[in-house]
């Protein structure tokens, strides 16, 4: 029992001694006899082999360290190729003039002499070994016994006449020939044909050579048949290529599946190969590996880049476990096909459309800059005018006077209410601009006053003044709502007025249906306005244009005072009066022609002509009557002195009132239309003096109900409850409105 169990044991240590891992070689083993390597599955040292079969044996020979398969010397091994160059002795036979017979040396058997086991690793490789005879009268043969017992023999004949017939280079039968083995051969015998000899040619040949060879690196020499030795740098020896495999497996399915224990390939990335010489297999690193299959972790990773031509030269490599790739310069392409770099059209194309986008985008930007920039100065410019115009003073103004009903409007704003000042919402031309109709963004709609007037006006206190005009509150003023400072000529904004003017009243189809009376009455109101507007502030404002057409009317016929605002806008300084003409032609004070001095009495004057309108029914200038006849102040004063004031009376107002009232009232058209400014009485003695002529009509029940109301307000001060109603204005949309041939003054 003892005996058996240390048997047993004895088989499992052998076994162990080769189980993959334990197998391999400690790093002790010798791996270099002399200048050759011996690698794994060989080794020089004890269990440093894969098996005995492939020990080589390191031995000193005349001084030099050299290994040995057998008796053969082995020059080099492959785990590549699978193959071990050995150094084979060269089989001779020559004739001795001395003895006068045939003489033969080297060895007739090679690698082993007792016929194998098929598990031996070594075949002959017939892919790189031929069979080699040289002489002028040789034969030899080769043959072996496979385990099997059938043999195989080959012959090999080289013959000449003679030294002229050879050739350096030449084997191919003219003393020298190749002859092919099969594969499967593990070992050879050789030998001469006795009877084909040297003896009668010895005197040029004297020897014949016969041995299984390396083919690449042999070149056939003439030397070798008039030498006595067929020698080379060997000696006597020539390199033999061995195919070595583990054989005692038949192929790889068998080592893989049947005898894992002993599989040889245990590097990762290795792959088992069929011998292909024979049976059994041999293991080889997958493409991109190189090292030895053999041993855990013996291939690695070949660094690709390292070698040359992996990859164009203009190019970039790139190493990777196991392989390796190519790339190019930005703006090629790597072609795999052709292994080259190419232009890359569509980088080419990406590049041109970035390109262009760029273009594009700083383009967009400088445009978009220039448009801030403008804008920018669009806004300076606005500024600029706004300062210049007082905006600033206005603002602050407003800021502490919560209660003012006083707006400062944008450009913008207006531009929208006046649908960008178009001609069909033109309301009024006048001789210091043209008034549109608004509709703000509330629905509310106003009267929108665009003044003519230019150049200078901007630098006077512009904002100081509106404040003013902004604060009067009287129910015979159209209200002032706001203004524009941002533009070159300020824009003034106003109530909106209905029921037309004073003018059409006097001038229009209806005017017989308007009773004097009511005339009169709102020629009160109007110079109460006037009388307010001249009283409220000092120095006084002047309107500047007072004319029938200027007094508006509103729902009940109340008379509002319309533009006075644009006065303010009125030049001071002297240079500007040859240009700049206030007022309208007709209602012109003679005085301020001569001084261009813009006095309350002018608007007295403008007013006393109002006032010779509603008495005798005509327009202030009459274009077509003789020149003595235009000015209808002038027929009025030249009749007055004649005492013809009969003639100049409509015959309406005739029969519809008292003498005593209409020569009233044309002693104060009279007074007002005095070529002196100070002659003439003021605007407030105007007003109390249509209020005591009203008071001789004789039709005073035809008054309105507005009077009473008036009365009590006249003089007062505004309250700020005391809104003014804000339901139409209008500027004659008809042909009633008067020409003014100074328009053409002001043209742009
Ligand atoms: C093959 O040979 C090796 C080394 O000589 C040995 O370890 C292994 O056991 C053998 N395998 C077979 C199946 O004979
Ligand atoms: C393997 O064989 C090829 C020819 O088949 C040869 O060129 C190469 O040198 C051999 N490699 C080695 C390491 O002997
Ligand atoms: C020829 O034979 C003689 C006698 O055996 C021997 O001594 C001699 O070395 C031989 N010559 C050659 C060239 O082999
Ligand atoms: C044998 O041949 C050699 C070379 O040709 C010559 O030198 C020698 O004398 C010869 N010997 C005899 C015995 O003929
Ligand atoms: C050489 O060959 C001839 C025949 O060609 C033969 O008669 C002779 O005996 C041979 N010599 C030797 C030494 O074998
Ligand atoms: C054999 O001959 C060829 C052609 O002349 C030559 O290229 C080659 O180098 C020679 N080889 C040897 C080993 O001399
Ligand atoms: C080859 O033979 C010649 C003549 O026999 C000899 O002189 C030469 O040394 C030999 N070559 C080598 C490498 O031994
Ligand atoms: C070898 O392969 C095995 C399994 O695939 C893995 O576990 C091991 O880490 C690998 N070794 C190396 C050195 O890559
Ligand atoms: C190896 O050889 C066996 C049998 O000869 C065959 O079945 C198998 O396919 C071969 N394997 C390879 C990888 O060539």
């Amino acid at each position: 029992m003892q005996a058996l169990l240390c048997l047993g044991l004895g088989l499992t240590l052998l076994v162990a001694q080769y189980a993959p891992g334990t197998a391999a070689p400690s790093s002790e083993c010798r791996r270099w006899c002399g200048d050759v390597e011996i690698p794994y599955p060989f080794g020089i040292d004890p269990g440093c082999s894969f098996g005995k079969d492939f020990d080589i044996s390191c031995k000193v020979q005349d001084g030099i360290t050299k290994p040995f398969k057998y008796t053969l010397e082995v020059l080099s091994i492959s785990l590549t190729n699978s193959t071990a160059r050995v150094l084979n002795n060269i089989m001779g036979y020559c004739y001795n003039n001395s003895t006068t017979s045939m003489e033969e040396f080297g060895n007739s058997m090679v690698v082993d002499e007792i016929s194998p086991a098929p598990s031996f690793p070594y075949r002959l490789s017939d892919i790189h070994n031929k069979f080699t005879v040289i002489g002028c009268n040789a034969l030899a043969f080769m043959s072996d016994t496979d385990d099997t017992g059938t043999g195989y023999q080959a012959y090999g004949v080289a013959s000449c006449r003679g030294l002229p017939d050879l050739q350096d280079r030449s084997c191919s039968g003219i003393g020298c020939s190749q002859t092919m083995i099969p594969k499967k051969m593990r070992s050879y015998y050789t030998d001469f044909f006795k009877s084909v000899n040297t003896s009668k040619i010895w005197e040029f040949n004297r020897c014949s050579y016969a041995v299984l060879m390396e083919t690449t690196g042999f070149n056939f020499s003439t030397s070798y048949i008039s030498n006595t030795v067929f020698n080379d740098t060997y000696l006597g020896r020539v390199p033999m290529v061995i195919d070595w495999a583990i054989r005692n497996v038949s192929s790889c399915e068998d080592a893989q599946w049947n005898n894992m224990g002993t599989y040889a390939c245990l590097s990762n990335n290795s792959k088992c190969v069929n011998s292909t010489n024979h049976l059994g297999y041999t293991c080889s690193c997958i493409p991109g590996y190189d090292g030895n299959p053999y041993l855990l972790d013996g291939c690695i990773d070949v660094n690709e880049c390292k070698k040359d031509h992996q990859c164009p030269s203009d190019g970039f490599c790139h190493n990777t476990d196991g392989g390796h790739w190519c790339s190019c310069r930005r703006g090629k392409v790597y072609v795999y096909e052709s292994k080259t770099c190419n232009t890359d059209t569509k980088f080419i194309i990406g590049v041109t459309i970035g390109l262009f986008g760029l273009i594009v985008i700083i383009m967009a930007t400088i445009f978009w800059g220039q448009l801030i920039c403008q804008k920018r100065k669009l806004n300076k410019v606005k500024l600029e005018y706004f300062r210049q115009h007082g905006g600033m003073i206005l603002f602050d103004k407003l800021k502490s006077e919560k209660g003012l009903a006083f707006k400062v409007f944008s450009e913008d704003e207006l531009i929208h209410a006046t649908n960008n000042f178009d001609n069909s919402r033109i309301l009024g031309r006048g001789g210091n601009g043209t008034v549109y109709k608004g509709i703000l963004k509330d629905k509310m709609s106003v009267a929108v006053k665009r003044c003519a007037l230019a150049d200078e006006r901007q630098k006077k206190e512009f904002g100081q003044e509106i404040i003013i005009l902004s604060q009067i509150n009287h129910k015979n003023i159209v209200k002032l709502l706001g203004c524009c400072l941002e533009v070159e000529v300020p824009i003034l904004v106003y109530e909106f007025v209905l029921n037309g003017t004073l003018f059409e009243l006097i001038h229009g189809k209806n005017h017989l249906k308007i009773s004097f009376n009511t005339l009169l009455r709102i020629v009160h109101e109007a110079a109460e306005g006037l009388s307010f507007l001249h009283s409220y502030a000092s120095p006084p404002i002047i309107h500047g244009d007072v004319k029938s057409s200027n007094i508006l009317l509103d729902n009940n016929y109340m008379a509002k005072v319309s533009d006075f605002g644009t006065s303010i806008l009125a030049p001071s300084d002297k240079e500007q009066f040859v240009t700049i003409v206030q007022g309208t032609c007709g209602y012109l004070d003679p005085e301020y022609m001569q001084t261009c001095q813009l006095t309350d009495k002018s608007d007295v004057y403008s007013f006393g002509v109002i006032l010779l309108e509603i008495l005798t029914g005509q327009l202030p200038l009459k274009l077509e009557g003789s020149e003595t006849q235009r000015s209808l102040s002038l027929v009025f004063l030249c009749a007055m002195k004649n005492n013809n004031l009969d003639d100049m009376l409509a015959s309406h107002v005739k029969s519809e009132e008292s003498m005593e009232l209409l020569t009233g009232l044309a002693d104060l058209a009279k007074q007002c239309l005095d070529m002196h400014g100070i002659n003439r009485p003021s605007m407030k003695e105007v007003a109390d003096e249509l209020n005591k002529l009203r008071k001789l009509s004789v039709h005073p029940w035809l008054q309105l109900d507005m009077e009473a109301n008036a009365e009590s307000l006249l003089g007062g001060e505004p309250t700020s409850g005391h809104e003014i109603e804000l339901s139409g204005y209008t500027i004659g949309e008809n042909e009633n409105q008067p020409i003014n041939p100074r328009s053409s003054y002001y043209a742009k």
